[in-house]
């Protein structure tokens, strides 16, 4: 770190020494202040928030680390990314003391219109900004109640909507998350279309959509008065699970039949990452409702709930204080516009491909690479004890993530309970994908 950030602690009240610029150090101090972490300590270095870009991060001890989380799909761009650093150098002069949900300021409303075309769907929408994720699907499932006036909802397992109130509810993908809190809403529980573990029990060949059959069931006995049916397009925390198009389309059209919404919930998958702006397009439904977060807001705390209008039953059927400010605003329509004019639809896609093949051959080579499968820029490997049984192993996931990290020196991430995580920034290249499952390659030879 260099003296002038040091300098700025200094001058904020803290004397920081420099032997203390350690990953033991300063693990321990969070650990200390901060009420939790979502991720292991033991893997894990303290970032230096003064270096790193692109997919460069760097760890207070200086170890640089090729990053392929993405900041866990926040950072479209990668780190530092100068076209959008000089474009927030440019709004210096922008007020962003505006909270968006009371007065009416410009930035916003461009912001929603072009929220609302990139969206799948001609219908007239309205967009409402949070600042996460969970609060965007919080805010579509109260619309859902509102204009429906009904309480209930479809949900999946696993699943992952967010950790706070309503969104809790939705959520099933690591019971961490969930005991010991009260079920915000009444949930109809099913199981996600997972071809590789199909939850029904037959193979793809023989499937015949006994998932959407499952939740026909559901529906039979324990009642359909559902508000929304509310679906990743594709599963993220709960470990990068593709459903096919034809479960999502079956189980869109029974929503429909009983008169509930679908929501697809594209906090992780929208924004472009898979190579569409919403990953519902690939599965062809129109969805009533969609959550929004992450990339939105360029590294910003920003989420946004899109629905259909009259979005609520009246004004001031719902807010929350902050909400797309003028300045974060004018940086994720920067956001949307640097999309297009670099082409990066094509690019994820592209890329995503490009990476899926090559992870692809891990497969071929290791009996313990039970499956790998994706959607543009978000891929997932699953790790089992071997491809006959499929057994899931947990163990060795969690091995090849700290020895990618730790000896590797790849950012990586896991997923669900078997799984390894690839949700890197738009910006990665052709060698840095070589590079990155060079180093998973590495790092599952070693702990098998
Ligand atoms: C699909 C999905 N929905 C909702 C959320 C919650 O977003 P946030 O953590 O910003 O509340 C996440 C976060 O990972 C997510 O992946």
């Amino acid at each position: 770190m260099e003296e002038k950030h040091i300098k700025t602690l200094e001058y904020l009240g803290f004397n920081i020494r420099r032997q203390d610029l350690t990953n033991d150090y300063w693990k321990r101090r969070a650990a200390e202040a901060l009420a939790l972490t979502t991720q292991d300590r033991d893997v894990y270095g303290c970032l230096d928030h003064t270096t790193g870009e692109g997919l460069r991060v760097f760890d207070i001890e200086g170890t640089e680390y090729l990053d392929v989380t993405g900041g866990v799909a926040v950072r479209a761009f990668g780190l530092r990314y100068k076209p959008f650093l000089d474009f927030e150098a440019s709004l210096i002069d922008v007020i962003n003391e505006l909270p968006g949900q009371d007065f009416d300021a410009i930035p916003q409303t461009l912001l929603a219109e072009r929220v609302a075309a990139i969206t799948p769907g001609d219908h007239k929408k309205r967009v409402m900004f949070t600042t996460s994720g969970g609060r965007a699907v919080e805010g579509c499932m109260k619309s859902a109640m509102d204009l429906s006036g009904r309480r209930r909802f479809v949900a999946f397992r696993p699943a992952f909507h967010g950790r706070t109130g309503y969104a809790l509810s939705l959520t099933s993908s690591n019971s961490r998350h969930k005991s010991g809190f009260p079920q915000g809403v009444d949930v109809v529980r099913v199981p996600y279309p997972y071809c590789y573990r199909c939850p029904c029990g037959t193979d793809e060949e023989d499937c015949s959509l006994e998932c959407v059959e499952a939740l026909r069931y559901a529906l039979e006995v324990e009642g359909n008065d559902i508000a929304a049916t509310v679906m990743e397009p594709l599963c993220g925390e709960g470990g990068l699970i593709v459903p096919p198009a034809k479960a999502v389309k079956g189980i869109y059209e029974l929503s429909k039949e009983v008169g509930a919404y679908f929501m697809s919930d594209e906090v992780q998958a929208g924004m472009g990452r898979t190579g569409k702006w919403c990953a519902i397009e690939y599965h062809g439904v129109v969805p009533d409702y969609i959550s929004m977060g992450k990339a939105i807001g360029g590294g910003y705390p920003m989420g946004a709930s899109i629905g259909p209008a009259p979005m609520y039953t009246g004004a001031s059927r719902h807010s929350e204080t902050f909400s797309a400010e003028p300045k974060m605003s004018l940086l994720s329509l920067w956001i949307f516009k640097h999309m297009e004019d670099g082409n990066f639809l094509r690019k994820n896609k592209e890329n995503g491909e490009y990476l899926l093949g090559l992870l692809g051959e891990l497969k071929d080579k290791y009996e313990v690479v039970g499956d790998v499968r994706g959607l543009g820029l978000m891929i997932g490997v699953e790790l089992v004890k071997d491809k006959k049984t499929r057994e899931k192993n947990r163990k060795l996931r969690d091995a090849v993530v700290k020895n990618a990290v730790q000896k590797q020196h790849l950012w990586v991430l896991g997923a669900g309970q078997n799984v390894i995580r690839f949700t890197p920034s738009y910006t990665i290249t052709r060698e840095n994908i070589e590079d990155a499952v060079g180093r998973v390659d590495k790092a599952i030879s070693e702990e098998i």
